[in-house]
């Protein structure tokens, strides 16, 4: 079945095109440009540059994979959770197509698309231990199966993304944020200010994300005078320890064998190195998907859209975007 997959749930216009084979086409147009000089997502904006962007994104995917309009057999587009003027851009469009041309269409719910975008690279063995960290999600779910996902644990705050964002912010560094932390944490020393570790005793796989958020913007009023590389450094090692500790006590209490991280946040080159040490020390097997499939991306929805248009699974073109959606019950 060759699907055509379109995202458009935050600030990135992406459209896919997947069969047997795999991903033969995906195109994503980042709105960073835009959003940038405000220092953060404006929702309007957003929903604006995804209309100009839309159809071009679209005709690049079809093209690159070598096909037509003509040769789609199925449409799958992200119907939440996100921002709903930007959603509705990206689901009216698929739905669109898929009634002009009388094809099957569902729609996919976009954490369960980043939980799966790994499954685009390599196969693993259901159940596994997903941690998506994104900039509007910090969540773990066990993956029992396409479809099935039970939520063990997730931010009571901030999510992993907003303190990188909202760090950067306050650092005087683009947006959006992580990657530039990143980039600056690389030459910085990471035990150069000892930033506070939340720890959610009752609650057992939850984290929290604003305290360290507020020690740095204290640290800052108090005047620190610590080279900017070395706080990015700290900050990040912050972050990602209060990640790693809650994912592996997941994952031996579960007793997975495979931990996936998947988001935005993903792409963290601290969060690789950090995850996968401690991880494999661990007994785990750490997989991340390649950088293209951590970001927002709608080759992770054709993996999910396809998968579920295979089993038959259909959606009304009534479909409306939803900005809360969950997946899977509480633990
Ligand atoms: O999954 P994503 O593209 O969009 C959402 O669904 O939210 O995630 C975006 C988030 C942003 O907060 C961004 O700062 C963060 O992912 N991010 C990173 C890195 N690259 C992107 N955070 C830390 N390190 C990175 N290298
Ligand atoms: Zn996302």
């Amino acid at each position: 079945m060759r699907v055509l997959a379109i995202e458009t749930s935050c600030d990135d216009t992406a459209a896919a095109v997947l069969d047997e084979s795999g991903v033969r086409a995906s195109i994503v147009a980042s709105q960073d440009m835009v959003h940038g000089k405000y220092g953060g997502i404006v929702p309007e904006l957003a929903s604006r540059q995804h209309m100009v962007a839309i159809l071009p994104v679209i005709e690049r995917a079809l093209a690159d994979a070598g096909i037509g309009l003509d040769d789609v057999e199925a449409v799958t587009a992200t119907y939440g959770p996100g921002l709903v003027g930007s959603l509705l851009v990206g689901l009216q469009v698929a739905k669109g197509i898929a009634f002009e041309r009388g094809l099957p269409f569902v729609g996919v719910n976009h954490l369960e698309g980043h939980l799966l975008a790994i499954l685009l690279d390599r196969p693993v063995a259901f159940p596994y231990l997903g941690l998506l960290v994104s900039g509007g999600h910090t969540s773990l779910y066990l993956v029992e199966d396409i479809g099935q996902y039970r939520q063990l644990g997730r931010t009571r705050d901030d999510a992993a993304g907003e303190a990188f964002d909202k760090g950067a912010k306050m650092l005087g560094l683009g947006f959006p944020g992580g990657r530039e932390i990143d980039k600056r944490a690389a030459g910085g020393n990471r035990t150069a200010i000892r930033f506070p570790r939340a720890s959610i005793k009752r609650g057992g796989y939850d984290f929290s994300f604003s305290g360290v958020k507020t020690s740095l913007r204290q640290h800052l009023l108090d005047g620190g005078t610590h080279a900017l590389d070395d706080v990015c450094a700290s900050y990040q090692e912050a972050i990602v320890d209060m990640l790693v500790g809650p994912t592996l006590k997941a994952a031996e209490d579960l007793g997975v064998t495979t931990i996936v991280v998947s988001g935005g946040v993903s792409a963290n080159s601290r969060l690789r190195a950090s995850m996968t040490d401690a991880g494999t020390a661990a007994g785990f097997e750490v997989a991340f998907p390649r950088f293209a499939y951590c970001t927002d991306n709608a080759a992770m929805i054709g993996y999910a859209g396809r998968a579920r248009l295979l089993r038959g699974e259909r959606h009304d073109l009534t479909l409306n975007a939803a900005a809360t959606l969950p997946i899977g019950v509480d633990a």
